[in-house]
């Protein structure tokens, strides 16, 4: 079955055909037709929400021959080039693929010639936070005397890289994520075009995963149909992205807060009999949980990304049960595993010992070997964290999970052997295990434990805790991280997953 390219097909050609960001489209449209173009632009929004299909209708529009209301016709010569890329004065430049020294440099002694095909020459710079401070200068000299034929579109995903003298010198329009319903309905139009049946679930599901992007949203139809053809249900969809049903997540979110541990491994056997990933299971139970978290505080009002109809009364008891502090920290838990089994390539033990831990902070008690030692010097706080984490705290310490199953077990084990040697150990942190080999990294400061860790005799005892514990021999990895390096790595997955949005509020 080949794919359809439908996010290519279904590129808005025209400003009435695009979706949503009707303030943009408005401004521009009538700026062209009152012939009151700005010099430059700086687009800036999420991905695939129309950043360059906009600036392209732009470029035709401004050289259409028989432009209409600020529309393009599309027909002309002028407009076919344009489309095809072969109009001299509209340049399209990808600042993320040579980080625009050459362009930039050729930009300037070109840009003053006049434009030779067309009325205006129209630079695309596609992803231009990308460019390297030369190129930026570069740019710089030439958005400070403009000529009068041209207009630079400048699209970005992210506005705060670009320096100030840049973004001061652009009109600025900002691009939002489009909503579930504008998703759908241009999905349904793509799908009946192509003769796909996609049941109203499978619709609602792809909307959601695409998390405001209709590019997201049209490539991943056209992926689902070229392994499933054309009639699609919402399993279909799930198979295909690897993600799980709403149901069996709603029912090991209940199996954890009865802290049913025979139904939680249960539940995680039948995942992994199914041939789901450890990492998918992590990233959709956390998905889950923010869905819990959302709708405990904000009720039918909250934009659920996995719930929709079938486990709703699941979340809304859910909701009555669970604290919010506790959801908050088991997210936590599943993020910090997220990046455990980035290291370790689908480690089950991991993933059990997730959710073990999930079970134990959802039953109100702390493990055990969570607690410090009297003998270790002060480390993070390993209780349940408050709801309201302490304002001094960095983004990064709230982010961080602050509980860790697999560490914990492995410290109470060379607790047991030799107490001086748990202190030691218990400055570290576990970064992971990949390849048989465990890595263990210490923050600044703590080179002194890293370095008696090393020795012969604090080495063995590990080791032999290690090899209890996973059946095999581990070889061990110490490593000094700089300063925030490893809340960094957290961070950065967090906001992989979640956007940048919802780990904000996490603050
Ligand atoms: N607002 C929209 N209306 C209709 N279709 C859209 C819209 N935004 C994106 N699309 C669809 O997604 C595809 C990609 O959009 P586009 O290239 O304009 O996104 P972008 O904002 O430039 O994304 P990126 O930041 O990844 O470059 C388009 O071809 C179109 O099919
Ligand atoms: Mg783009
Ligand atoms: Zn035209």
């Amino acid at each position: 079955m080949a794919y359809l390219a439908l996010y290519r097909a279904w590129r808005p050609q025209r400003f009435e055909q695009v979706v949503g960001q009707e303030k943009t489209v408005a401004a521009l449209c009538n700026a062209i037709k009152e012939g009151r173009l700005s010099h430059a632009y700086l687009f800036s929004g999420p991905r695939g929400t129309g950043k360059t299909s906009i600036a392209k209708i732009v470029a035709r529009s401004v050289n259409c021959e028989q432009q209409e209301a600020g529309e393009p016709c599309n027909q002309c010569s002028s407009c076919r080039d344009i489309n095809n890329g072969n109009f001299m004065d509209v340049i399209e430049i990808d600042a993320a693929s040579n980080r625009g020294i050459d362009e930039m440099r050729d930009l300037r002694e070109k840009v003053r010639v006049l434009p030779a095909q067309g009325k205006k020459k129209v630079y695309i710079i596609d992803e231009v936070h990308m460019l390297t401070t030369e190129a930026f200068n570069a740019l710089l000299k030439t958005l400070e005397e403009p000529p009068d034929s041209v207009i630079f579109i400048l699209a970005t995903t992210e506005p705060h890289k670009i320096p100030e003298t840049i973004r001061s010198r652009c009109q600025t329009y900002h691009f939002r994520r489009l909503t579930g319903d504008e998703i759908t309905n241009r999905l349904q139009q793509a799908a009946v075009t192509n003769s796909i049946k996609l049941d109203e679930e499978a619709l609602l599901l792809i909307a959601r995963r695409a998390n405001g992007g209709m590019r997201d949203a049209l490539s991943t139809l056209d992926q689902v149909y070229s392994y499933k053809g054309q009639d699609i249900s919402k399993d279909d969809v799930l198979d295909v992205l690897g993600l799980v049903d709403e149901l069996y997540l709603a029912e090991l979110v209940d199996a954890l807060l009865a802290k049913d541990i025979p139904g939680i491994i249960a539940s995680l056997d039948l995942a992994m009999s199914q041939g789901k990933e450890a990492q998918h299971l992590v990233r959709e139970t956390a998905f889950y949980l923010r869905d819990l978290l959302l709708y405990s505080v904000m009720g039918e009002k909250a934009q659920l990304m996995v719930v929709q109809k079938a486990a709703l009364p699941q979340l809304q008891r859910q909701s009555r049960e669970a604290k919010r502090d506790m959801i908050l920290s088991a997210l936590r838990i599943m993020m910090e595993t997220a990046e455990k089994l980035r290291f370790s390539e689908g480690n089950r033990f991991l993933l059990e010992m997730a959710f073990l831990e999930l079970a134990e902070l959802f039953s109100g008690q702390i493990p055990a070997a969570a607690k410090p030692a009297a003998s270790a010097a002060p480390r993070e706080k390993k209780a349940v964290p408050a709801a309201n984490p302490q304002p001094g705290k960095s983004k990064a310490a709230a982010a961080k999970g602050e509980a860790d199953p697999a560490w914990n077990r492995i410290l109470a084990g060379v607790k047991e052997k030799r107490v001086p040697t748990y202190a030691l150990l218990a400055q570290g942190s576990l970064l992971g295990i990949k390849e048989n080999t465990m890595y263990i990294g210490y923050k600044k400061g703590f080179n002194f434990h890293k370095e008696k860790m090393q020795e012969k005799a604090n080495r063995e005892i590990l080791e032999g805790v290690l090899r209890d514990l996973y059946q095999k021999t581990i070889e061990l990895e110490f490593i000094l991280l700089e300063d925030e390096q490893y809340n960094d790595i957290v961070v950065k997955k967090a906001i992989e997953f979640f956007g940048q949005d919802m780990v904000q509020i996490k603050d």
